[in-house]
């Protein structure tokens, strides 16, 4: 069975994994590690790029040598190497993919060049090998993308957000209420404790006929109920912070899960497919799993670890890549702007 290793930097996360697999069959994910630099970037509250890509020189080479360690593997049993090649930051993805192509160079094997958007929308599929047709949900910090996708490399853009991405919305609104970055995670956490009916927010563009979205409104909406409330430091009582982070990611949530449902229907498919880091959001997992049964839809999510930026979601695309006989020429530039 094939082996291939896999780099992932097209953001803030250096990842690097070694999958075994074969066409049909659940890939093997030997060894997946993260050296994740959202500690150093918090200082900013957000991603600095060439901080980012001096990070990813850095932590490069010890994580390819931590994996095949892990994996129990040397370079003479890797059949490819794979690295995301759009799309991201341009001095991060030139980093791994430069780092693939040179070891697939210097061991006389085949690079695959892998679109980090296919790495998120194959997430959910790494432990059943097979990916069937269905409609898929990409919603991360870059992305909100709703996609026919027949079989792989077979995809028909439904939709997208005419402005943030959902993740970007809520990393915005959580600097807007004080909270780190990356917000998605802070605003899940404070929401425990609030009520998602406290605040009518706006679900924006659910009644138009396409299947596109739009956070900007419901940020704004966000913002002026800050500065009606409290117009001298536009900041919140820490005892509103619960309430707003839970209407807000109640807000993002009945818009997805209303559009994406839609999609399903107007696509003729029976299953649903979430990806990328918003989807580890535990209560919009639980109303897409609510609304998915009542509508007789059958759900699949990537596993956690899967979800936000790591490298086994990038092998196991160019495992499949790989089982075509599929591969890239060494001049495979890295394209920021790569579409799917
Ligand atoms: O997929 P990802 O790691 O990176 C991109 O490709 O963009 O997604 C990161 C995004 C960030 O915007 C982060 O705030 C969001 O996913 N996120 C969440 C949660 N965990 C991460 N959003 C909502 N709820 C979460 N639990
Ligand atoms: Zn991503």
């Amino acid at each position: 069975m094939p082996i291939i290793l896999a780099i992932e930097s097209s953001c803030d996360e250096t990842a690097v994994a070694i999958l075994r697999g074969r066409p049909g069959g659940p890939a093997a994910i030997l060894a997946s590690e993260i050296a994740s630099q959202i500690e150093l970037h918090r200082v900013y509250g957000g991603v600095v790029p060439e901080l980012a890509s001096r990070n990813h020189s850095l932590h490069l080479r010890p994580l390819v040598e931590q994996v095949l360690e892990h994996a129990g593997v040397t370079v003479e049993d890797i059949d490819a190497y794979s690295a995301t090649s759009g799309p991201g930051l341009a001095s991060s993805l030139l980093v791994g993919a430069t780092a693939a192509k040179a070891m697939a160079a210097a061991a006389g094997r085949p690079f695959l060049a892998i679109n980090h958007l296919e790495g998120h929308l194959l997430s959910p599929f790494v432990g059943l090998g097979e990916v069937p047709p269905h409609v898929a949900l990409i919603v991360s910090g870059g992305h909100t993308l709703l996609l026919d996708v027949e079989g792989p490399g077979r995809y028909r853009k439904l939709g997208t957000t005419r402005d943030d991405a959902a993740g970007e919305a809520f990393d915005k609104v959580a600097k807007m209420l004080g909270l780190p970055y990356p917000g998605g995670p802070e605003i899940e956490k404070t929401a425990m404790g609030g009520r998602p009916t406290a605040f009518d927010f706006p679900r924006s563009m659910l009644k138009d006929r396409s299947f596109d979205f739009s956070f900007s409104g419901l940020k704004t909406a966000v913002l002026y109920t800050l500065t009606d409330r409290h117009p001298e430091s536009g900041t919140p009582r820490p005892e509103d912070l619960p309430d707003l982070c839970a209407s807000f990611q109640q807000a993002v949530i009945d818009v997805l899960v209303t559009k994406t449902l839609k999609a399903a229907r107007h696509a003729g498919r029976g299953t649903i497919a979430l990806s990328g880091g918003v989807s580890l959001n535990s209560t919009l997992r639980r109303d897409f799993q609510r609304a998915c049964e009542q509508a007789g839809y059958r759900l699949l999510t990537a596993d956690p670890g899967l979800c936000t930026d790591n490298a086994a979601m990038i092998g196991f695309a160019a495992l499949l890549r790989h089982a075509e006989g599929r591969s890239s020429p060494l001049s495979e530039p890295i394209d920021p702007n790569l579409p799917l």
